[in-house]
């Protein structure tokens, strides 16, 4: 028989791991939310419409699993909230969605003889309502105390996730390079875009130009490493090339040069530490991307 499970905070993710951990057979044991239509439509999506509650402790009580889903600014103090009432069984595992902050900030329930965690899906949840299950193949990072870490996983596989565990001091590094990752692609893409629109294509097919390279990009790295993938004139050491780039985007917009001086200087100890770049251009690059 699968854990019970509770979920404190049912917005975005709360309600998906609501509906999806019923999916795979976990028992709903109780919901609760700021708002109380939000723990009543999570506990109908589980298949359990009566087992909502106004209070956070109330729903989390006989739980064996607890998934505090609340923002990230207000988990500690649930966690606290949900302790002081008396909300945590002994030996239960309570577990926070947050990818920056780590397990030790359930600190609270673990004063009570819990196991604390963290469970991060790498996946953006935009909405309470899905159509596929958003679990379904992507990665999870875990972290805590081992029992923690086992629920979690467990929890990760049975939703199609593929969890990986990871140091409880590097959360915040983890995340950081999750934003870098996928919000600063975002930024890149706006800026490849802008300038392929500033060449003459249209601004409308810039993406779809773009694409086709990108994503050969990205196999490329996936099969090579960043530094064996890299292409294009800091590669090769030419000079001239990044120069008529400086000029013509200097023309566009300075803070789109500096975008693209400061991304060059960061490419050329890559392309050295490929091996084609001489020492030479690169020292000249870096006196002209300064
Ligand atoms: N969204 C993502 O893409 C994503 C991805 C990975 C991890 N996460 C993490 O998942 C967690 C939840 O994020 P989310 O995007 O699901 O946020 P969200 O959609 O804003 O949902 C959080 C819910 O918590 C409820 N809430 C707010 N304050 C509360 C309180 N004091 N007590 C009880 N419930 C409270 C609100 O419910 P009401 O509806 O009742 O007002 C809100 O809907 C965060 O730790 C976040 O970092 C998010």
């Amino acid at each position: 028989m699968k854990p019970s499970f509770a979920v404190v905070g049912c917005g975005r993710v709360g309600t998906a791991f609501s509906r999806y951990l019923a999916g795979a057979g976990y028992r709903p044991a109780g919901f609760s939310s700021r708002r109380p239509e939000s723990a009543r439509d999570a506990a109908t999506l589980a298949g359990a419409p009566d087992k909502w509650f106004a209070e956070a402790w109330d729903a989390a009580r006989t739980a064996d699993i607890l998934l505090i889903t609340t923002p990230d600014g207000v988990i500690a103090e649930t966690c606290r909230e949900i302790a002081k009432n008396g909300g945590i069984r002994k030996d239960s595992v309570v577990l926070h969605c947050s990818g920056m902050l780590p397990s030790t900030i359930l600190a609270a329930v673990a004063d009570c003889g819990a196991k604390i965690g963290s469970m991060h899906p790498l996946q953006s949840f935009a909405a309470r309502q899905y159509t596929d299950n958003p679990f379904a193949g992507i990665m999870m990072a875990v972290e805590g105390d081992a029992a923690a870490i086992e629920a979690a996983r467990m929890m990760a596989e049975d939703l199609g996730a593929t969890p990986f565990v990871i140091r409880t001091d590097g959360k915040t590094l983890y995340h950081a390079s999750a934003v870098a990752a996928s919000n600063y692609l975002a930024t890149l893409m706006a800026v490849a875009v802008k300038l392929m629109a500033a060449s003459g294509a249209p601004e409308k097919d810039a993406f779809q130009i773009l694409k086709p390279l990108v994503m050969g990009t990205l196999g490329n790295i996936e099969t090579l490493g960043a530094a064996d993938a890299l292409t294009g004139p800091i590669a090769r050491g030419d000079v001239d090339t990044v120069a008529a780039h400086l000029t013509a985007i200097g023309n566009l917009s300075a803070d789109m040069l500096k975008f693209y001086k400061q991304l060059g200087r960061a490419t050329v100890p890559l392309a050295r530490s490929k091996g084609t770049l001489s020492e030479e251009a690169a020292r000249r690059l870096l006196e002209m991307l300064a």
